[in-house]
């Protein structure tokens, strides 16, 4: 039976980077699921009309929209998200790496990867790309949550054959054949998505690089992921490492890692050669405020959403938060240091149709429109008392939603459907 969810349906006709008008909310809207897609979306008197077997779930003025979508996360970083101190290498020396080091325990990876997609489920994300660690089992145990909660998700090993603790390498040889094996095991499974993914240049060789940009070359239509130009000490040695390549950009592009379907992320001290360059090639970024700010990384320029495709992400657990919610708010604060005020329909786009773009999936996930997945989450916006006084004096959808951006969190999650189905919004348990 297909069901009929009312409430205000908040879509996009277009981009508001470049289309400033380009969202179409329905105040008195509905959207019909049928066979786990949106079949039909329109006036909720309309769509009544039209459907009048339909189960009907009327969530009288919450916001229905796409399901959030997480374009960059390490899932197991989880356990150590919120962890004090100092800069990136420090920080991937400290917490990261002997965190990822656990995840030669499968049942710890297993675990974890539960855990996680619980917590961003009850958060409205409905989708995520993943680094997973060094280990293939744990590409295995990320994957098979997803695939036991029927969601959409991108995910790859992490491949590191230099700088990082014994225990924490592959080799080149190993890196390609890994990565090759679980590319065909996994891609195209269900909703799964293999990602291409060296950690990036500083723990890895160019052999490293040049084997995974030769592995892409196979199976061109993968994603390919990695981090670039986050920190200035991070860049500064990439340069020792890398004393030919021309800047940070050029150690993937030399080895065949740079054309439409790579995936940077953080992306903030970029020279003018690389700008050009990643619009030149249809490069995607991800930006990571929480992350960025948390690490003391800098300050993404979101101008370049004009020109590339941007999405938004958390950066778990570089980011100090789960929340899609909590990183719009970031954003949004990142982009005035610079002098630029997103607007909130720019803001939820970012976080929706943006990400889904950076992972070219547009067509299937990240907006409401019929064909679309349904993945959809529903948002109170009066979800605490400090934001439901901040909205009785909207007069548009956008006054109403933007406290929701600055002030909410899981409680404003009033239900998340994954490919069809509604899910039961739970919190996993504290561990006593
Ligand atoms: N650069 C390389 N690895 C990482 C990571 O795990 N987190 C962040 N924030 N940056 C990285
Ligand atoms: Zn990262």
């Amino acid at each position: 039976m297909a069901d009929l969810l009312l409430g205000q349906v908040l879509r996009y006709a277009g981009d508001p980077f470049t289309t400033p008008d380009a969202a179409r909310p329905i105040t008195h809207g509905a959207v019909l699921v049928d066979a786990g897609r949106i079949a039909d979306v329109g006036e909720a008197d309309d769509l009544r009309a039209r459907h009048p077997r339909a189960r009907v779930h009327d969530h009288g003025s919450r916001l229905i929209s796409a399901g959030f979508i997480d374009a960059h996360v390490h899932y197991p970083q989880t356990a150590i998200i919120a962890s004090w101190g100092k800069r990136l290498i420090d920080w991937l020396n400290s917490y990261t790496f002997p965190e990822e080091m656990r995840f030669a325990d499968p049942a710890y990876a297993n675990d974890i990867a539960d855990r996680y997609l619980d917590l961003v489920l009850a958060r409205g994300t409905t989708t995520v790309c993943s680094y997973a660690t060094i280990h293939p089992t744990s590409v295995d145990a990320i994957f098979a949550a997803a695939r036991a909660r029927g969601m959409r998700v991108f995910a790859g090993k992490t491949c590191m054959d230099r700088n990082a603790p014994e225990g924490l390498r592959d080799t080149t040889q190993s890196a390609y054949d890994d990565s090759k094996r679980l590319l065909q095991k996994w891609h195209g499974l269900d909703r799964l998505s293999y990602v291409i993914t060296p950690r990036f240049s500083p723990t890895s060789t160019p052999e490293q690089l040049a084997a995974l940009g030769a592995l892409w070359r196979e199976y061109p239509d993968c994603l390919m992921q990695t981090h670039l130009s986050e920190q200035t000490d991070e860049i500064a040695w990439v340069h020792d490492l890398f004393p030919q390549s021309r800047d940070y950009l050029d150690t993937y592009e030399a080895q065949g890692l740079l054309r439409e379907g790579a995936v940077y992320g953080h992306a903030i001290h970029l020279t003018e050669r690389e700008r050009a360059r990643l619009i030149e090639a249809g490069a995607s970024l991800v930006h990571c405020p929480t992350s960025n700010t948390f690490i003391g990384s800098g300050l993404f320029d979101m101008s370049l959403a004009q020109s590339l495709r941007v999405g938004l992400a958390t950066d778990t657990g570089g980011g100090s938060n789960f929340s899609m919610l909590r990183t719009m708010a970031a954003a949004y604060e990142v982009a005035q240091l610079r002098g630029q005020s997103l607007h909130p329909s720019q803001l939820w786009w970012l976080a929706t149709q943006g990400s889904a773009r950076a992972l070219h999936a547009e067509g299937k996930i990240g907006n409401i429109a019929v064909g679309m997945e349904a993945d959809l989450v529903v948002i109170d916006l009066a979800s605490t008392p400090a934001i439901e006084q901040a909205t009785r004096r909207a007069t548009d959808l956008w006054q109403a939603v933007f406290p929701t951006i600055m002030m909410g969190d899981d409680r404003a999650v009033a239900e998340v459907w994954v490919g069809g189905r509604p899910l039961p919004v739970t919190q996993p348990r504290a561990e006593v």
